[in-house]
């Protein structure tokens, strides 16, 4: 907590420590009032540092101790304050002895070493091992460590530290010991400890090479019933990473274990990753098929991090994306490779981009726009963002479709030949990718310097008597904060050509030469955009195509192109492309709602029957075509949400924009009632329940068939969706159900809420889901949340609890949350200022809530500014809370 202003740090400023540290070995008297922790390490100067003190970093920490080569260090030596413990006049090489206290009862922030229902854990990424020990807590120091941790026997009978086991034993008073050592050099930010009553399931795993290794999955009591998928996840991913990138697991123990209380969703500990139970715990009876597919690939992104995180590290945390983009492009290479058919890859690619357009477009677009590696920051936990994970993953699938699987293959190979064992930058890996393929990649730099989502605009020309077809490009970029003016983008554009058949055209392009020749010319070719605008013309162009543009969304871009509404349809019926089929479909759907909501916004009144046009029409098609995956047509039958039109407007109105997608809805469900109903009957999955992306897919759209049958809200409707509940044998078709009667009007949705409390009451995470989807339902208003925040299992502690009612209430059910009375604003600074207190980095997300406040009405903007101006003058506000704070108000 602070009283003053505080200071940004820019990445200009990167120096290199003046010190390295070579070994850490500590010893841990674990006591959850008052812990104690003795850590000795050795230094060596850094070249060029003669003269310069060694820097430590401490918070929320007491010294108790502080030797030098044995000494005791004086008054004299050293300065404590603001976080930093500087010594000076340390010899080029020294051993430190520190002696650290530090209460893990009282350690509410999650970071550093906290309890989680009686049991210790370690958080120590970005900055937390500096709340165990003075230490340069920064990634570019990278030392080996040898871990000492004792603790009653009785009450905390498992301890577990990185790397191996060596040693342990008992300590004769009640207590015992154990000794563990990581074998490879890591940034202290991977440090880890666990200690407590844990059981795990445990399996040996033989890697390619014929190395046996241990695999556990460490839960709490009870819990061992929950844990099989989770382990066949981490076989998956050990399998595939050999597989597709020739890299093996380096230790001879991995572990994961699962807490409740974390702040995100997991971390990458060096060989003890350390999980929200959101990420590791699912059976049938609790856990959805999103959460099935959400263990899986949180489970690989960890376990790639050994790679892309561990052996080769950051330099600094402006470089982190260097391995969160790169990571989560793998784990969303994995889950599709895992999924293996065409149509499975391109549903788990829409779902990605989904995501992207959801939440990276705006934070791209408001006051937190950011690079993919920033300039600066003020506080480091406020920069874990959707452009650095998610944008990031963008920018690195650019290479790959620039270079080629083999190509990115041979670029990644490179990269760990040069860097391994080392902390780098993004400037590294793409040379490494540049001199594997052979390329300049030097304006593909501005994917990592400039914020902002690029606009590319498409326009075409058809000559039929020289029979070539012209697409020209033309890209923009609009400012953000810091960043008027942008300089052009390499962008990899993916096009198709579709005949008036719905075939793929041969593509042969102008500028290459002997393209006629080919025998079998492409149907995809990714065009290379890299001046403002581009001109590429195709020969041996029989008709005039309709184009399909950003295949696969082959760039992280807003495409502005001009279709009618039958070429929509028609690409939404043909494009072999099925990222752009689906497109397609989201356009027209967009195209309408747009248009609806201006209509509300002029109080006209909204025609039932003109919904039978073409946006109906294309559902009924894609709804009957018994062609299409099911998981397709779900995401192709689902409209742009509520939040994704509210991106294309200039001036936000929620309630509109919510009447209008219900309007929409009930319109789809009364047009094609007969088509849900038999969606509904043809994609039940009888029998034993399976997570497999085949089942989930029927599950899914038999679901949003439900919820489409339920808008009409009649009787028929209410029973189909009370018997659904009452008949469930697994939590994806029970919550559906759930959600759809307490969306409508049903007689017994009350009944249902209740029961289902009843029944789950002893599972935390199936009570997360029931208050999320109180959160989210229609009904659900601010004074009915503040009422929920009454209920004996609710809690601000728990960040899975604070985000399963408060986040999904101001995020997921904007037509409440932005009451035009302003209550919801008023709700949501109360909160932020309670969450203040109790653990800054979720109340800094919760901060974000606001922070597109200036897109909205203006008497909606005056209310915002108002609660924004009350957390801001809240007294000691956190750096986090901070940074979001006065950035939104700035910008
Ligand atoms: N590195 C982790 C990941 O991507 C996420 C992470 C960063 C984290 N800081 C954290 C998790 C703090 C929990 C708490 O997988
Ligand atoms: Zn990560």
């Amino acid at each position: 907590m602070r009283t003053d202003t505080p200071q940004a740090i820019y990445r200009k400023d990167y120096t290199p420590p003046s010190y390295w540290v070579n070994t850490v070995e500590m010893g841990f008297d674990l006591d959850p009032d008052l812990t104690r922790v003795a850590t000795r390490m050795t230094l060596s100067r850094n070249i060029g540092s003669r003269g310069k003190s060694l820097v430590l970093y401490g918070e929320s920490l007491e010294l108790v101790q502080l030797r030098m080569n044995g000494k005791e260090v004086g008054k004299r030596g050293y300065t404590l304050g603001n976080g930093v413990l500087e010594i000076f006049n340390v010899p080029a090489e020294v051993t430190l002895d520190i002696e650290t206290a530090l209460r893990p009862n009282q350690n509410t922030s999650l970071m550093g070493l906290y309890t989680s229902n009686g049991n210790f854990f370690t958080q120590c990424e970005a900055e937390g091992f500096r709340k165990i020990t003075f230490f340069p807590d920064r990634p570019d120091v990278m030392a080996t460590y040898k871990v000492m941790l004792r603790a009653d026997k009785d009450k905390y009978p498992v301890l577990l530290s990185n790397g191996n086991l060596i040693e342990e034993g008992d300590l004769g008073d009640g207590r015992h010991y154990a000794v563990w050592e990581d074998p490879f050099k890591k940034p202290s930010y991977l440090f880890a400890l666990v200690a407590g009553q844990l059981v795990c399931q445990e399996e040996t795993y033989k890697l390619q090479s014929g190395r046996e290794v241990l695999l556990q999955v460490w839960v709490e009591e009870g819990n061992l019933d929950k844990t099989q998928h989770a382990m066949d996840s981490l076989k998956n991913s050990i399998r595939w990473d050999e597989e597709r990138f020739g890299l093996e697991l380096d230790l001879d123990r991995f572990m994961i274990v699962a807490v409740g209380d974390f702040n995100m969703g997991a971390m990458e500990n060096k060989g003890l990753n350390i999980f929200n139970t959101k990420f590791v715990l699912a059976n049938p009876r609790i856990a959805t098929d999103a959460d099935y597919a959400g263990i899986e690939s949180v489970v690989g992104h960890e376990y790639f991090h050994n790679w892309t995180g561990n052996r080769v590290t950051c330099r600094d945390w402006f470089q982190l994306s260097l391995k969160e983009g790169l990571t989560v492009f793998r784990d969303q290479e994995f889950s599709a490779d895992l999924i293996g058919t065409d149509s499975g890859r391109a549903v788990k690619r829409i779902e990605d981009v989904r995501v992207l357009r959801q939440a990276q477009f705006p934070e791209d677009a408001g006051p937190m726009a950011h690079p993919v590696r920033p300039d600066s920051y003020v506080e480091i936990n406020n920069f874990y963002t959707v452009t650095i994970y998610e944008k990031g993953s963008e920018v690195v699938r650019m290479y790959q479709t620039l270079l080629g699987r083999d190509g990115f293959r041979k670029g990644m190979d490179l990269y760990f030949q040069r860097h391994d064992g080392q902390a780098v930058t993004c400037d590294d890996f793409r040379a490494a990718m540049a001199d594997a393929g052979g390329r300049d990649l030097s304006q593909f730099e501005l994917w990592y310097s400039q914020a902002g989502t690029p606009r590319v605009k498409v326009e075409t020309r058809y000559d039929e008597v020289a029979q070539s077809y012209m697409i020209t490009l033309t890209q923009s970029c609009p400012p953000t904060p810091g960043q008027p003016n942008k300089l052009p983008f390499h962008i990899p554009v993916a096009v198709g050509l579709l005949d008036s058949g719905g075939r793929d055209m041969p593509l042969v392009l102008d500028s290459v030469e002997g393209g006629d020749d080919r025998s079998v010319a492409p149907t995809t070719m990714v065009l290379e955009l890299t001046e403002p605008s581009q001109t590429f013309h195709f020969r041996n162009v029989r008709e005039e195509p309709v184009p399909s543009v950003l295949r696969n969304f082959s760039a992280p871009v807003i495409l502005d192109i001009e279709y009618t509404d039958a070429q929509l349809a028609f690409l939404m019926a043909n494009d072999s492309d099925a990222f752009n089929r689906w497109e397609a479909g989201q356009r027209l759907a967009m195209r309408r709602m747009l248009a609806l909501t201006e209509a509300v916004k002029n109080g006209e009144a909204l025609d039932r029957n003109a919904d039978e046009n073409a946006l109906g029409a294309a559902f009924r098609a894609t709804l009957t075509d018994n062609a299409l995956d099911p998981a397709f047509c779900e995401l192709a039958l689902t409209l742009p949400s509520e939040s994704v039109v509210a991106e294309q407007m200039d001036v936000v109105h929620p309630q509109a924009i919510h009447q209008v997608r219900r309007f929409l809805r009930r319109a789809l469900a009364s047009a094609l009632r007969f088509q849900w109903e038999v969606a509904y009957q043809s994609n039940r999955t009888p029998g034993a329940y399976s997570p497999d992306p085949v089942s989930a897919g029927k599950r899914g759209l038999k679901n949003l068939a439900l919820s489409y049958i339920v808008e009409l809200d009649d009787g028929d409707a209410h029973k189909l969706a009370q018997s659904q509940y009452d008949n469930a044998n697994n939590m994806t078709d029970r919550i559906a159900a759930l959600s759809a009667l307490v969306n409508s009007n049903a007689p017994g949705k009350d009944a249902a809420l209740a029961s289902f409390y009843e029944d789950f009451k002893q599972e935390a995470l199936v009570v997360d889901k029931w208050f999320s989807l109180q959160a989210m339902a229609r009904h659900t208003d601010v004074a009915a949340v503040r009422e929920l925040m009454n209920h004996p299992a609710f809690s601000l502690r728990n960040p899975n609890r604070a985000r399963s009612l408060i986040f999904s209430f101001c995020n997921g059910n904007p037509a409440q949350f932005h009451a035009p009375d302003g209550s919801g604003y008023e709700f949501w600074a109360d909160q932020v200022i309670a969450l203040n207190t109790i653990n800054p980095q979720v109340a800094a997300r919760l901060a974000r809530s606001l922070d597109r406040w200036r897109k909205y009405a203006p008497e909606l903007q005056d209310r915002m500014r108002a609660a924004l101006q009350r957390v801001a003058a809240t007294k000691s506000l956190s750096k986090d809370v901070h940074e979001v704070i006065s950035k939104s108000l700035a910008h």
